[in-house]
């Protein structure tokens, strides 16, 4: 542990409560003025801490800083993570850390995205301070794929089941991958895949992750369908303990991908069953009813000619 890394763990273990940066310092055998050297470098790189003259400094319970010492306290695997103030996208960050050979499971988390990226070349607004941007390297070697659609699906229960169980709200999930609280998107999923051109084999998955955890304001654009887990800027669990949950999640769904209690509680939580919707096939717009997510994960739907088909990617929209 790096002593960056000592001062925030003993600032976290003690949130809310001052100490001084001499007692910081007889802790770590360093001195009163390295401490401060490093706790102004954590202020400069966006850590919320506060200090008091002959009080000391102190993480106000509030923060809700992403820190990695704070992830792996409650991770189940030992992951290699990647925290970043300010990228473009994760997932873009992640494809360029794939030439560094990292490992299965490596995680880059970012504050903030400047570029993020969601699918069919949208935006996905990613605000600093208030969201999940988050990008899960995977060697497919490591997982057994039969269908890349179920390891979409896979961590999109994942992440629902986390949101669920940390934050105690019951999200639904629109086919495939994008996940919805009280009719509002709260998160989208976007899985890459980064494939040899000579053999057409994929080397790595990166499945990129964004989540508005307490984003309270959105762009004109999103304002109508984007939403957020928590509308108050103070929340009662904050982003490292969600970003932990989701990561052991998702690693328990991929030891097995051909659960079928993942398919099951993918069906319980869409809200697309027994919906109409419409979807474009070479530009025609077509109507129909879903009946049924098949065992493959595709949608079963039925036209208003009464023609029962199967989808098995893209766009579809509600008709509310
Ligand atoms: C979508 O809604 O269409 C998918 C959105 C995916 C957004 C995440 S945020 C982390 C990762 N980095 C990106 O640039 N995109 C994904």
């Amino acid at each position: 542990m790096t002593t960056k890394e000592a001062i925030i763990s003993i600032l976290e273990e003690n949130k809310g409560l001052y100490i001084s940066g001499e007692d910081i310092g007889k802790n770590l055998n360093i001195s009163r003025s390295a401490v401060s050297k490093v706790i102004k470098d954590l202020k400069e790189n966006g850590y919320l801490i506060e200090s008091i003259n002959k009080k000391g400094h102190c993480i106000p319970c509030k923060s809700n800083t992403i820190s990695k010492i704070e992830i792996k306290k409650n991770l189940i695997n030992n992951h290699e993570i990647i925290i970043k103030d300010s990228v473009k996208s994760t997932n873009l960050e992640a494809k360029s850390h794939l030439l560094d050979e990292c490992k299965h499971g490596s995680i880059i988390i970012a504050n903030e995205q400047t570029n993020g990226r969601g699918r069919k070349g949208r935006v996905f607004y990613s605000p600093k301070d208030t969201g999940i941007y988050m990008s899960l390297i995977l060697k497919p070697d490591l997982l057994l794929i039969h269908n890349p659609l179920k390891l979409t699906i896979a961590t999109a229960v994942a992440v629902c089941n986390s949101i669920d169980t940390l934050c105690d709200v019951d999200t639904k999930i629109k086919w495939v991958n994008d996940i919805f609280l009280n009719n509002k998107k709260i998160c989208g999923i976007l899985t890459e895949a980064n494939t040899d051109f000579e053999t057409g084999s994929i080397e790595d998955i990166i499945i990129g992750i964004g989540l508005n955890f307490n984003t309270l304001n959105f762009p004109e654009d999103f304002s109508d369908i984007a939403g957020s887990i928590f509308s108050e800027k103070t929340t009662p669990i904050n982003r490292n303990q969600l970003i932990a949950e989701i990561i052991n999640n998702i690693m328990k769904l991929l030891k097995d991908l051909e659960n079928p209690n993942i398919l099951k509680f993918y069906k319980e939580k869409s809200f697309l069953l027994g919906k109409n919707i419409s979807f474009y096939e070479k530009d025609k717009k077509i109507e129909c009813t879903v009946l049924d997510i098949n065992s493959e994960g595709n949608l079963v739907i039925k036209t208003k000619n009464g023609l029962k088909k199967i989808l098995h990617s893209g766009e579809v929209n509600f008709n509310w």
